[in-house]
C-alpha cells in the first residue's frame, strides 16, 4: 500500500527544501488547492446546473448567477483574496489586474486561468484551471503593480494546473520536479498520485487545430505534413490528439509524449493562447518534467512580457519533438 501523502503535507515537505522559507508560498499553494476544491465541486455538477439555477440564470434571490468560468473566477479570487497572501492577481476574466485591501498584501503574485477549456463545459469534455506564482519586484506589498505581473516565466517561484476530467487532478511544481495529487471525494483530498513527473523525449501525438489548415503559415504546414508522413525509425506517422482544451491536450502530452502546437496563424498572427496565464505556467511544469516550450523562435519562459493579456505562439511538449518544430519553424527543415 503506498503512502498516503496529501498536498498540503507535500507542500509542507518541499518548503523544508528552501532552508530560508517562511511558510507564505506554502500557504498560498494551500489556498490555492482549496480553492481548486470548491471549482472542483461546481464543474463536477455542470451537467445539473441548469436545474441548479446556474449558468446565466437567476437563482431563487433573484441574483444573476454566473457561468462556469466567472463562477470559477471569483471562487478563485474569493477563497484565495481571504487570507491575504497576495499582493495583486491577474486573472484571464478580468481586465485590469486585482489588488486585495491594502492592509492584507502578502509579497507573492498570482496570475490564473480560473477555467480553460471553457467551450468544452457543457459537453463534459475535460476542463482546467491554470495558475502561477510570482515574488513581487520589490519590497513593499503596498506598492504592487502591473509591472509584479509582468515578469519573465522564468522568475516564477511555482506553477501548476488542475484538469477535471474522469478524475481530478492538481499537479504543480515549485522548481524541485513535477507532481500530481488525484483527488479522493471520499476524504476530500488530494492525495499523491503521480511524483516526479517525466516527459519522454519524443512522443508519438501531436495537437493542432486541423480545422484551422487555412490559416496556417507554411512552415507550420511543413511541419504538420512531416508528422504525417511514413518513417518507422521516427516512429511517424503520430497521431493527432486535439481536445480543445489546452490543460487537458498538455496534460495527456505531458505524461505519454507528445507535442501541442497553437501557432501565428492569418487570423491569429500572436497564436490565440495567453503568455502570462497559460503558456508561462505550462512551460514552467513542462521544463522541469525535461520538455521544452517555445514560441517557434525563443524559449517561452525567455519572453520580456508587455501586456498582462498578450498572446504567444506555442510549441510544447516532448524536447525533440519541439526542437524539430523550431527547426520548421525557422525555416532549417
Ligand atoms: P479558455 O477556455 O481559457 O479561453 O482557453 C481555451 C483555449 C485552450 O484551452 C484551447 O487549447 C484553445 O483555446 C482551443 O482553441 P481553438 O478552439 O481555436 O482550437
Ligand atoms: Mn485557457
Ligand atoms: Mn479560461
Amino acid at each position: 500500500m503506498n503512502k498516503l501523502i496529501t498536498i498540503e503535507r507535500h507542500f509542507v515537505e518541499e518548503q523544508k527544501r528552501s532552508p530560508h522559507a517562511t511558510g507564505e508560498l506554502t500557504d498560498l499553494l494551500y489556498d490555492v488547492a482549496f480553492a481548486a476544491k470548491l471549482v472542483r465541486r461546481e464543474v463536477v455538477r455542470a451537467g445539473l446546473v441548469d436545474i441548479l439555477g446556474m449558468a446565466g440564470t437567476t437563482n431563487v434571490q433573484g441574483e444573476e448567477v454566473k457561468k462556469l468560468d466567472l463562477f470559477a473566477n471569483e471562487k478563485i479570487i474569493s477563497a484565495i483574496g481571504q487570507h491575504g497572501r497576495f499582493a495583486i492577481m491577474g486573472s484571464e476574466e478580468n481586465e485590469g489586474t486585482i489588488v486585495p485591501p491594502k492592509n492584507e498584501s502578502g509579497k507573492y503574485v498570482l496570475l490564473f486561468d480560473p477555467l480553460d477549456g471553457s467551450s468544452n463545459i457543457d459537453v463534459n469534455v475535460s476542463v482546467g484551471t491554470i495558475f502561477s506564482i510570482y515574488r513581487l519586484t520589490g519590497d513593499n506589498p503596498q506598492k504592487a503593480d502591473i509591472n509584479d505581473c509582468l515578469q519573465k516565466g522564468l522568475q516564477q517561484v511555482a506553477a501548476g494546473y488542475v484538469i477535471y476530467g474522469s478524475s481530478v487532478v492538481m499537479v504543480y511544481s515549485s522548481g524541485h520536479g513535477v507532481h500530481g495529487f488525484t483527488y479522493d471525494p471520499t476524504i476530500g483530498e488530494f492525495l499523491l498520485s503521480h511524483e516526479n513527473i517525466t516527459t519522454p523525449k519524443r512522443g508519438k501525438y501531436y495537437s493542432i487545430n486541423e480545422g484551422s489548415w487555412q490559416q496556417l503559415h507554411d512552415p507550420t504546414i511543413n511541419y504538420i505534413n512531416y508528422l504525417k508522413e511514413e518513417d518507422e525509425e521516427t516512429g511517424r506517422p503520430y497521431s493527432t490528439r486535439y481536445i480543445g482544451s489546452l490543460v487537458a491536450d498538455f496534460h495527456r502530452n505531458l505524461l505519454t509524449g507528445g507535442v501541442f502546437v497553437y501557432p501565428a496563424t492569418k487570423k491569429h498572427p500572436n497564436g490565440k493562447l495567453r503568455l502570462m496565464y497559460e503558456a508561462n505556467p505550462l512551460a514552467f511544469i513542462c521544463e522541469q518534467a525535461g520538455g521544452r516550450a517555445t514560441d517557434g523562435k525563443e524559449r517561452i519562459l525567455d519572453i520580456n512580457p508587455t501586456e498582462l493579456h498578450q498572446r504567444t505562439p506555442l510549441y510544447i511538449g516532448s524536447e525533440n519533438d519541439v526542437r524539430i518544430a523550431e527547426e520548421f519553424e525557422q525555416g532549417k527543415r
